[in-house]
């Protein structure tokens, strides 16, 4: 009797056991309230830039009907791609992307349009493949190019002492914003009025008004912050230890954005034979709005990301509802045209951080000390 009762337990295990592996669900969810309309995902909530972008896509969403889920890849491509996968899971009919890296974001997107998911590249171009069919982003050349001249406009005389920083060699935009800059940076540096003190592979490049992508690379991949705040703080004071007095005294930094230009800011300010400096950045983030209201940084270059936000969302509604997007021009991926919508970018200093970053309802006054 004992026997059968044991071997009538061991059955009644086996199949409780086979039924939790054939992954009868426990209790059933509506399979609707589990669907997405539109997958955002954007590349790290360690930085104040992304964070930005996110709160100003939860202020837009609240006035459309479609589900949205915004996902963080945390610096990741591995994560990202796990991220797309499980949007994808969840039917989503848009996919909105700012990739960590450009070229690995491929593999994410390729996967999407598969499924017949459209996909939007943020900020970020992702390169090297066709499954990309918008893209919003802001002018990032004249990002560039406006910190140059911001330097440019600053300086007297000849032999101005110029260090130059860029962000990840991974980001597409890396290039656009060097590419930029050296537009209006390396007529100065021919004509003498700034003398290269941190980049020999710069300097060797110095007479070429136009640099191919290889030769951008090159100068990047030695003055690369890779968009990290601890890299840029001990390049900044590599540089420095290893600079001679006369490199020093009035300097001009070029740095990418503003998480790096504090970083490095704090590390020239440290440095006692460096009489001033001038330092550009990108972004408006609050610290550093405060940083230009403290004269601790010099500028920063303003791009309204309301703007990148409603266009994106713009594009997913018009997709989401059968219609063309508009668009205004393309970017070439190194694989296809990617059809784009471009936004302009305003320069910020102390004399307009008011108009450009308060009154225009971007942050609030009381954000802020010393504001006039
Ligand atoms: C963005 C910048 C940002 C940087 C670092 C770039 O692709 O355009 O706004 O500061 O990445 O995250």
């Amino acid at each position: 009797m004992r026997k059968i009762l044991a071997l009538l337990l061991a059955f009644v295990m086996l199949f409780a056991m086979t039924a939790c592996s054939s992954g009868t669900p426990a209790a059933t969810t509506p399979e609707d309230s589990n669907k997405v309309d539109v997958g955002i995902v954007l590349p790290t909530k360690d930085e104040p830039r992304w964070v930005q972008d996110e709160t100003r896509f939860m202020e837009a969403l609240k006035s459309t009907d479609y589900s949205v889920e915004i996902l963080f890849s945390q610096g990741s491509s591995a994560k990202e791609k796990e991220n797309v996968d499980a949007l994808i899971a969840k039917g989503i009919k848009v996919l909105i992307i700012c990739p960590h890296d450009g070229g690995a974001a491929a593999a994410a997107v390729e996967a999407a349009k598969k499924e017949g998911i459209k996909v939007i590249a943020y900020d970020r171009l992702i390169t090297g493949t066709d499954a990309v069919d918008y893209y919003v982003t802001f002018d990032s050349i004249a990002v560039g190019e406006a910190q140059a001249k911001y330097l440019v406009d600053q300086t007297t005389g000849t032999g101005n002492p110029l260090y130059l920083y860029a962000g990840a060699a991974s980001d597409n935009n890396a290039f656009l914003f060097f590419e930029g800059a050296w537009n209006v940076l390396q007529p100065k540096i021919a004509d003498g009025t700034f003398v290269i003190k941190n980049s020999s592979e710069a300097v060797a490049l110095q007479g070429k008004a136009k640099l191919t992508r290889d030769e951008m690379g090159k100068i990047i991949g030695q003055i690369t912050t890779n968009w990290d705040f601890n890299e840029a703080k001990n390049k900044a004071e590599a540089h420095l230890t290893s600079a001679k007095a006369e490199d020093k005294g009035n300097v001009f930094i070029l740095a990418p954005n503003d998480g790096t230009a504090r970083a490095i800011a704090d590390a020239f300010a440290a440095d006692p034979a460096v009489t001033s400096y001038k330092v550009t950045g990108q972004d408006a983030e609050k610290a550093s709005v405060q940083y230009i209201i403290d004269g601790k940084q010099s500028m920063t270059v303003f791009k309204d990301v309301r703007t990148l936000v409603k266009d994106s969302i713009g594009m997913a509604v018009a997709i989401l509802g059968g219609k063309q997007p508009q668009t205004t021009g393309s970017y070439n991926n190194g694989k296809v045209d990617v059809k784009a919508k471009q936004t302009e970018v305003i320069v910020v200093k102390s004399d307009n951080v008011k108009s450009a970053l308060v009154d225009s309802g971007y942050y609030p006054a009381s954000d802020f000390t010393g504001l006039k």
